[in-house]
């Protein structure tokens, strides 16, 4: 059974795209409080455009997306940030020439008090010790596993309540695939809803509760995580995993 708690973010007939190209064709989708929803879908699906829509970096052009009770189109992107729903986007963007640590702080810039951009900070941290071993060390010299450890990191200096996730797997070594699905999963435990997206539907579906599937910018299924994983007529057809 799908979770009761409370919905937080309600995507309904959204549609966007790229000057004349329509990559969105309506998608409905729900996510709710605690879950872990993964979006999976082929390369040029709309994965990445269904997250740059929510956290508001493409303006839709038609549907409604709402946040915890509030529609966010028509927000900017930094005020979406703050209302606590941060994207992680597709290749990490760490920052050349910063320190890990100001890579950190700069995900911290929307929080007014410095006791709790400190308490981020140790968190962040905490959940990954690299970053605190390496805190002096220019952000874009880390591994890739690495750098997305930092992009995650700084995405909890917002303190979300929302992660938007953009295939955070990619092209990593796949122990440090598992290592970063594990963190995925500590993090969600800590009360951190997740909109995963991802193209190893395979381990997405495992973490996942709840998965939707993208083809050429539709739902084409969505259903328990466990039932689309068990269905291998649905993995092969949709998914190629
Ligand atoms: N900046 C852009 N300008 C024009 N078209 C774009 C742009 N970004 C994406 N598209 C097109 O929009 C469609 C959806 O792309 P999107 O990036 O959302 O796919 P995706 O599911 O994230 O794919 P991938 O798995 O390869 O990351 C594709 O047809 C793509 O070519
Ligand atoms: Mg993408």
């Amino acid at each position: 059974m799908r979770s009761e708690a409370p919905v937080v973010l309600t995507l309904t007939g959204l549609e966007a795209g790229y000057g004349r190209i329509r990559a969105l064709h309506g998608i409905d989708l729900e996510v709710r409080a605690g879950e872990v929803v993964t979006l999976l879908g082929a390369n040029g699906a709309g994965k990445t455009t269904t997250l740059k829509a929510i956290s508001g970096l493409i303006r839709p052009t038609a549907g409604s997306i709402k946040f915890e009770g509030q529609e966010l189109i028509g927000k900017k992107a930094s005020d979406i940030a703050r209302m606590g729903m941060v994207h992680v986007p597709e290749g990490r963007h760490v920052l050349r020439g910063l320190s890990v640590r100001e890579n950190l702080e700069l995900g911290g810039f929307t929080v007014a008090d410095p006791a709790v951009r400190r308490q981020r900070l140790e968190h962040a941290f905490s959940l990954f010790p690299i970053l605190e071993e390496r805190q002096h060390q220019d952000g874009s010299l880390l591994s890739g596993g690495e750098q997305q450890m930092l992009a995650i990191g700084r995405a909890l200096m917002h303190g979300p309540r929302l992660l938007l996730l953009d295939e955070p797997s990619m092209g990593l070594a796949p122990k440090l695939v598992l290592e970063t699905f594990r963190i995925i999963k500590e993090l969600n435990k800590t009360g951190v809803t997740i909109l995963l997206v991802e193209q190893n539907a395979r381990l997405a579906l495992k973490l996942a509760s709840f998965g939707y599937v993208l083809e050429t910018g539709r739902i084409r299924l969505s259903g328990e995580a466990a039932a689309l994983a068990a269905d291998n007529s649905i993995v092969e057809a949709y998914l190629g995993a």
